[in-house]
């Protein structure tokens, strides 16, 4: 996407130091645009842990080119140290296991260690344009989804709620569920969004705002419990979303408050539509309530809110010290409150029958 007239990604490899990859330090986002080398695993690692990146895609990008920092560490006879390393930083994006195993089974083929240097480079490139790419296709599913409502509102602004940061800040470019925003905008279609501030790390509030200014696309920020009451009012035509981990059944994990949102659009008759491309379906997790993975993380996030005075990025106690906190980074929403998942081979339902029905190699080991 554009920033300052300039295209970027959200992670590649540095043009003068192919040792070293680049990425945005998100930490810094909206008010400072920082961009941050990695040349270790151990930095990779920290990266993805203290969310200098963040989003199942980038996650998995991310993950993908540490694997490659990993073959030039050591002589690539053994990641296994790597590989675990990388895995242990976040639990609920599946992208994160998925890319690095990928790897791995690239890896291996290599002679070499110079030909698994080469082998790990080439794949994680391969994840990363893969990554923007099925973004982008998703892009283009979706925006029919909207054109279809601009037309039934006879052209008046569609207005999407979306919840937490599924933009392209969460993944190489495009984004999953900002995708068919940015595709509808740049046809010339009017559409608003209402965003979600996403407490307590408010990727809403500072990813999602900022991203779609950026592009100039119409948007209000909202503090998370708003949503419902939109919906009651009419003011929310479409709710679209990203996810962390889809079940091959149609269960979504997406961040903390998704679930709630799912059950307004219900309540309301509001299309509620999840956008990811296939890198995010779990094909071992059927159950998604039961089995997927949800992240805890510290009580500080939720006890402290930051932002910046004067220029200066500053945290701030919000609750008594003594008082506990819980933070709970990711719920799941059951299969049976999502309308539709928005994919790079196209929209599906919810539904184990129909999720394979796109994605018929996957049906094999059921
Ligand atoms: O904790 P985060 O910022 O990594 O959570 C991100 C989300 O929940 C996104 O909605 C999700 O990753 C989908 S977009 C890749």
């Amino acid at each position: 996407m554009n920033v300052e007239g300039q295209h970027y990604r959200t992670i590649w490899l540095k043009e003068s130091d192919p040792r070293c990859v680049q990425i945005i330090d998100q930490r810094f986002l909206p008010h400072e645009f920082v961009i941050e080398d990695l040349t270790t695993v151990a930095q990779v690692a920290a990266a993805i842990r203290e969310m200098h990146v963040r989003g199942a895609g980038l996650i998995g990008a991310t993950a993908a080119f540490g694997m490659y920092l990993a073959t030039l560490e050591t002589s690539g006879d053994c990641l296994s140290w790597a590989a675990a390393d990388l895995k242990a930083t976040r639990p609920t994006a599946v992208n994160l296991a998925w890319a690095v195993d990928r790897q791995l089974q690239a890896i291996a083929r290599g002679e070499s260690s110079a030909e698994k240097t080469a082998i790990a480079l080439a794949t994680a490139k391969q994840i990363v344009d893969e990554d923007a790419d099925y973004c982008r296709r998703i892009g283009v599913h979706g925006q029919r989804l909207i054109q279809r409502i601009s037309r039934k509102k006879k052209g008046a602004p569609v207005n999407i709620l979306t919840h937490c940061n599924a933009g392209w800040l969460a993944f190489v470019d495009y984004g999953s569920a900002t995708a068919p925003v940015y595709a509808a905008h740049d046809h010339g279609l009017a559409v608003h969004v209402w965003v979600d501030e996403t407490r307590p790390r408010s990727q809403g509030a500072k990813l999602t705002a900022w991203e779609l200014g950026r592009h100039g696309v119409p948007h209000t920020l909202i503090a998370d419990n708003t949503g419902g009451h939109l919906m009651q009012h009419g003011m929310v035509d479409l709710v679209i979303v990203g996810t962390d981990r889809t079940t091959f059944t149609g269960d979504v994990a997406n961040k903390i408050g998704t679930y709630l949102k799912a059950l307004a659009a219900k309540d309301n008759k509001v299309p509620f539509y999840v956008a990811l491309p296939s890198s995010s379906f779990d094909w071992a997790m059927r159950d998604g309530l039961a089995e997927i993975p949800i992240e805890e993380r510290g009580s500080e996030e939720v006890k402290y809110a930051d932002g910046w005075r004067d220029g200066v990025r500053a945290e701030v106690l919000v609750a008594p010290q003594s008082s506990a906190a819980a933070n709970y980074g990711f719920d799941v929403t059951p299969r049976r409150l999502i309308t539709g998942l928005i994919t790079e081979r196209g929209i599906c339902k919810a539904n184990e029958r129909s999720i394979l029905a796109l994605f018929p190699e996957q049906g094999g080991a059921r």
